[in-house]
């Protein structure tokens, strides 16, 4: 019997699950989510969403990875709890969602390609973000996104993808940190920094019910929990890694990048457009870099490289998005592999003329605020309550952490998370039902 490929490397590993957490989650949807959400306010509590909840329901799906050695839906069965398969197919659904509409903010990054190359939104980025992200524009955008990461994910050739991104996360942080160096020389920057970075706590309370989804909502989006891919990545470990070391590593890194986006952003909105909670909405990221694009020297080439660079970021997302419904098709129905990445991509595509249409909002709320926060609560009750001395067991192994840690860890899976997301849900769920009947969304 030929043994299970195992990753080449930790660096390996450490790489795949990177890839994964950044995307348009760092760049584009945290600081969205921070300009409507209050914003220093909003970090704060992202930051401890990230850290006291994210953190460990990472080792969570690492912990149901390595021990099963399986995909997120048969790694239940292969531990002997087939009752709980469902909450793995929970995420391959949320996976299959999430590509309807990140597709559709691939499209965007595609449409921002292009009108590097034109020079088209130089002059006024705001109205360039208007007239391209819904609309006809943008389902043929969102078409082409689409097509590239079937034709990807059908032809087997991520291989290379993934290769590339292992240039693209290095490539990003310089380009960030670039662009954060300059933002701050512009006159004005200040209330920039001070609208993402001092907290009013009194937002935080009267705004708890809107910033709690949220925040959770981004945390788990942006580190790839709750969809199974983790449980994914970690089957492929060795036994001797340290499960908390690697998964440390990644969620530092992965935060990096988002906090990194937001010094970008932020200083550079607060010299253009303003900030403060109206300036909030799916166009900051865009608007506020294409607007510094558009005043740098050579801005059209940075521009250009960025924009390339962060589609490459966006197709190695949406390629794992679309590869995780694919291959419990192929497995469970025994299909041809081809036939089924082209019919579920159509699908998403049909899906996603929705969002391409303006509803992204909805979209991104049913994600956030409803099938993360359920397929997470699914899987710490799982490892909390069911598995848990397999979990605990596979925690221990390759890591240095002794057995006080792993308690504390067990403990917290048991209780502090499941609490953290039933709140989570009830708000998010009450809030996603108030935006359906009021016609927030519409
Ligand atoms: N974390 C990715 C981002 O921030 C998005 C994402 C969510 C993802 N789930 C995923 C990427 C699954 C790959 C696989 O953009």
């Amino acid at each position: 019997m030929a043994q299970r490929e195992t990753w080449t490397s930790r660096a390996g590993f450490i790489f795949a699950a990177v890839g994964s957490a950044v995307g348009l989650g760092n760049i584009w949807s945290f600081p969205f989510q921070t300009a409507s959400n209050g914003g220093a306010a909003f970090l704060v509590v992202y930051l401890l969403a990230v850290f006291l909840i994210g953190f460990p329901t990472m080792l969570i799906e690492f912990t149901i990875g390595r021990r099963s050695k399986q995909n997120a839906v048969s790694a239940f069965a292969e531990l002997g709890y087939g009752d709980w398969t469902f909450a793995g197919a929970i995420g391959v659904f949320a996976s299959f969602i999430t590509l309807a509409f990140y597709s559709v903010v691939g499209g965007w990054v595609i449409s921002y390609i292009v009108g590097s190359v034109t020079g088209a939104y130089l002059g006024d980025a705001g109205a360039y973000f208007g007239s391209v992200s819904s609309g006809l524009v943008a389902v043929g955008a969102h078409a082409v996104f689409i097509a590239v990461t079937i034709g990807i994910v059908a032809f087997g050739v991520a291989d290379g993808i993934e290769r590339a991104t292992k240039f693209m996360i290095p490539a990003i942080l310089v380009l960030l940190v670039g662009l954060a160096a300059w933002a701050s020389t512009l006159p004005g920057a200040g209330a920039g920094y001070s609208y993402y970075l001092s907290p009013d706590f009194s937002v935080i309370a009267s705004n708890f019910a809107d910033i709690v989804p949220a925040a959770m909502g981004q945390a788990f989006f942006t580190l790839s929990l709750g969809f199974g891919v983790m449980i994914a990545y970690a089957s492929y470990l060795g036994r001797d890694d340290s499960l908390p070391g690697d998964s440390a590593i990644i969620v530092v890194l992965n935060t990096i990048v988002a906090l990194l986006a937001g010094f970008a952003v932020f200083p550079i909105l607060a010299a253009t457009s303003g900030v403060g909670d109206a300036s909030g909405g799916a166009g900051t990221a865009f608007i506020a870099l294409a607007g510094a694009f558009g005043q740098l020297p050579a801005g059209q080439i940075i521009g250009l490289v960025f924009f390339v660079v962060l589609l490459f970021a966006a197709l190695s997302s949406s390629i794992s998005l679309l590869e995780a419904p694919t291959s419990y098709v192929v497995d469970s129905q025994g299909m041809e592999r081809r036939t089924v990445a082209i019919g579920i991509g159509a699908v998403a595509f049909v899906l996603g003329i929705a969002p391409a249409y303006g509803y992204v909002g909805l979209f991104n709320d049913l994600v956030f605020n409803v099938l993360l926060p359920v397929a997470v609560l699914f899987i710490a009750l799982f490892v909390g309550w069911v598995a848990n001395r397999e979990a605990v067991d596979e925690l221990g192994r390759g890591s240095s952490i002794g057995e006080g840690a792993t308690t504390i860890w067990l403990w917290w899976v048991r209780i502090v998370v499941p609490i953290a997301v039933i709140v989570t849900l009830y708000l998010g769920v009450t809030s996603f039902y108030t935006g359906l009947t009021t016609g927030a969304y519409f």
